[in-house]
């Protein structure tokens, strides 16, 4: 009796405990230096969004915060669950809906514990598990908050142990909640060689959704990156901001509500579009990560933040260097050979830059890659174009004294290729069904092993065999259509996995290329900006923001790329593209990874003077590009002249670059002066003009002492007007 007496106050014991460590609901701080995401357990045990914004003085009084909001979820759910589930109690749009082994369609995810942790990188990472009470199943919340820069990267675990696996409908990255009454969304859209066009608009209550469907890449169309502004739209200077992107290299979906309260729920994640995905049991799908910088101090200073963050935590070899390069592909297009080719050695090595890049049109015999319309997949030389092979080449350039990389595009096949002819149960396409083709290709199934590793084997071959190859440009150029894999339908896994396993697929291939080549420098090229995203960074030193390298339009592009990448990342080659002058060519492409695609031989003398000045220059300055802070001084999007400058660690260099982009010339002069930005008020500074034309003369006095206080307050003015269209200055602490 005693002993069954002792049992059941024992089992009565286990059973309050829960509630007693309960008796305190849970309150977790997701913090940065300067802000503060407050996530709180509610009395059914569910974690709610409590505060996003200022960080608190004092920790404490983050516990009251909950008992000041009074909403009546009684009807319609709760809007800011950190993670809303469906089929149970929730009528909004849910973060998560699942198919459990036995066919159930509810969850209920209820809190049971959490950690938070410090990590080599610098950051914090908060885990809070989440766990539905009648199944097996758990949805863990992960964010990493990095301090010092105010970024955090945030996303989920999901596992469970049913008996069978279970379908993942829908499965998103973040799910936020932001009070206040006024929000403004900035997104971009676009399509070939017009990227990154941004939109600002007042949200409204309702939903408004930013998408893609692409299957190989995010952007194109749409485009995964975003601002929200509070309260008044986005201003470069002050204001509450959060600006980022869901870092993934697929099918993506944010999700805006203005909800009956006037509060924004934003979701974030993989397009639940044709992708429930097949989960087993003790296996954890990661979803993709949300990443986003904080300010409350406009965009410019959010930029900076997820700048730093980029360069020293996610962008591969982000603090290291990179090579300027001549391309041939404007040059030469598939038209070329051997003598060609090392001819233009010739020409890199008096222009000066680092390396000559190999464009398309190398390979393939059978279907020999003369156009766009064949050859695709077939990576062996062409033995017509180039008889002595690839290593013939590199040895050349070695000779040469620059370096040899070569472009490449392995995800993909043309029909007309003898890599189709022999494995047409790789290539992702519809069996019944007419092939659509995105230029001439169609795109190999990356969830098949076999195909990851012969993409992996392209790169591998071509390193083997060439140890001294120097760069790697990775292109990417269709999208799918006729989602369909063979592999698996063998498998037996669901078709909706493939857009998923794609990337999947993808990043265990680049995974496979980084193990055995860490430091390789390798471009990601995607018809146009479609791979700019942070998930890929990682294994990508580069990217190629656009096929539109018009100067004009890069000044507006360059920008908008600007709020979300480092400079160091993007890729801007001198091309014959748009009207401008050389110079003007070449100082836009100077704010980033410098290239050339020109024939270096066509230019007049003075203008390979000028260039051959302009790349010692940029040699000069890239570091503060690289490395450094960039300023947005003037929109282009907002006024005639456009301004941009970098500012060194130390702030004792800086470089700037002044555009004139109007149409009315003469109605526009420089009257004013242009406030720079990020110099040390107390230090002073001289101001030189550079990258100018042979023959011309500056009007600039450089000689002349300012100080840091009189350049931002008062200004400078460059004198930009339309004889003088584009303006690089060099400034310099005068110790
Ligand atoms: C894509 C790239 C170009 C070039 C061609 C080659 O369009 O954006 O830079 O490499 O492919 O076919």
């Amino acid at each position: 009796m005693m002993k069954s007496g002792l049992n059941q106050f024992l089992s009565l014991l286990l059973l309050l405990i829960p509630a007693l460590l309960r008796a305190q609901t849970a309150v977790i701080p997701v913090e940065t230096k300067d802000h503060v995401l407050l996530l709180q357990e509610d009395q059914q045990e569910r974690i709610r969004t409590t505060y996003f914004g200022s960080a608190f003085t004092n920790q404490s009084d983050y516990q009251s915060v909950a008992s000041q909001f009074h909403y009546d979820d009684a009807n319609d759910g709760i809007y800011n669950a950190a993670y809303t589930p469906s089929g149970t109690w929730s009528l909004t749009e849910p973060a998560i809906e699942v198919k459990h082994a036995d066919g159930n369609s509810s969850l209920e995810l209820k809190y049971q514990s959490h950690t938070q942790q410090k990590q080599n990188d610098a950051s914090t990472e908060t885990r809070i598990v989440l766990k539905d009470p009648n199944y097996n199943f758990q949805v863990t919340l992960v964010y990493k908050a990095w301090a010092e820069e105010n970024v955090i990267e945030q996303w989920t675990e999901i596992q469970h142990k049913e008996n069978g696996a279970v379908m993942l409908e829908k499965y998103a990255s973040a799910d936020l909640y932001f009070t206040g009454d006024n929000f403004y969304l900035t997104s971009y859209h676009g399509r070939w060689a017009k990227e990154m066009q941004g939109k600002e608009e007042k949200l409204e209550n309702g939903r408004k959704i930013i998408d893609s469907k692409l299957g190989t890449r995010a952007m194109l169309l749409q485009s995964p990156n975003f601002i929200l502004s509070f309260d008044q739209p986005a201003s470069e200077n002050e204001g509450k901001v959060i600006l980022g992107q869901l870092a993934w290299s697929g099918n993506f979906k944010l999700d805006f509500e203005v909800d009956t309260y006037d509060n924004l729920k934003f979701l974030a994640g993989i397009n639940p579009y044709n992708s429930a995905y097949a989960l087993p049991a003790n296996q954890v799908f990661k979803t993709p990560s949300l990443i986003y910088a904080i300010s409350n101090h406009g965009t410019g200073e959010a930029s900076r933040g997820l700048h730093r963050w980029a360069r020293k935590y996610r962008v591969l070899d982000g603090q290291g260097e990179r090579l300027t390069l001549l391309n041939n592909w404007e040059a030469t297009y598939f038209d070329f050979d051997e003598d060609k080719i090392t001819g233009l050695f010739k020409d890199a090595k008096e222009l000066g830059v680092d390396m000559f890049l190999l464009d398309d049109g190398w390979f393939a015999n059978k279907y020999p890659r003369n156009s766009d319309r064949s050859g695709l997949g077939d990576w062996q030389e062409n033995v017509k174009k180039l008889p002595s092979g690839i290593g013939h080449l590199v040895k050349e350039a070695t000779k040469e004294g620059i370096k040899f990389g070569i472009w490449i595009e392995p995800e993909m096949v043309n029909p007309k290729s003898e890599l189709y002819e022999q494995h047409l149960d790789w290539v992702i396409r519809q069996p019944d069904r007419p092939e659509v083709y995105y230029r001439n290709q169609l795109v190999l199934d990356l969830s098949n092993p076999e195909v990851q590793d012969f993409v992996f084997g392209v790169v591998d071959k071509l390193f083997t065999e060439n140890p001294q190859l120097a760069f790697i440009k990775w292109d990417c150029n269709a999208v799918i259509y006729n989602a369909y894999s063979v592999y698996l339908a063998e498998q037996e896994m669901p078709q909706s996995q493939l857009y998923v396993d794609y990337v999947k697929g993808l990043y265990a291939v680049l995974e496979r290329v980084r193990t055995k080549y860490p430091k390789v420098p390798i471009m990601l090229c995607s018809g146009g900006g479609g791979r700019g995203d942070y998930e890929a960074l990682k294994y990508f030193t580069e990217f190629w923001p656009s096929d539109d390298t018009d100067p004009l339009e890069r000044i507006f592009m360059q920008w908008d790329y600007s709020y979300f990448f480092p400079s160091i990342v993007t890729c801007n080659h001198v091309t014959d593209w748009g009207k401008q002058p050389i110079k003007f060519r070449v100082d836009v492409a100077s704010m980033g990874k410098l290239g050339f695609d020109i024939v270096f031989s066509h230019l007049s003398e003075d203008e390979k003077v000028f260039c051959k000045q302009a790349v010692k220059n940029y040699d000069r300055f890239k570091e503060i590009i690289w490395h450094g802070d960039q300023y947005r001084l003037v929109n282009p999007h907002e006024n005639d002249f456009s301004a941009v400058m970098y500012v060194n660690e130390s702030k004792e260099k800086a470089v700037f670059f002044g555009y004139f982009i109007s149409q009315r010339q003469r109605l526009i002069t420089d009257k004013e002066p242009i406030k720079f930005n990020g110099l040390n008020p107390e230090k002073l500074y001289t101001i030189k003009e550079i990258n100018l034309f042979p023959g011309k003369r500056s009007p600039l006095d450089s000689e002349k002492v300012y100080s840091g206080d009189f350049l931002m307050k008062a200004g400078y003015n460059p004198m930009i007007n339309a004889g003088r269209t584009s303006v690089v200055l060099e400034i310099e602490e005068r110790k």
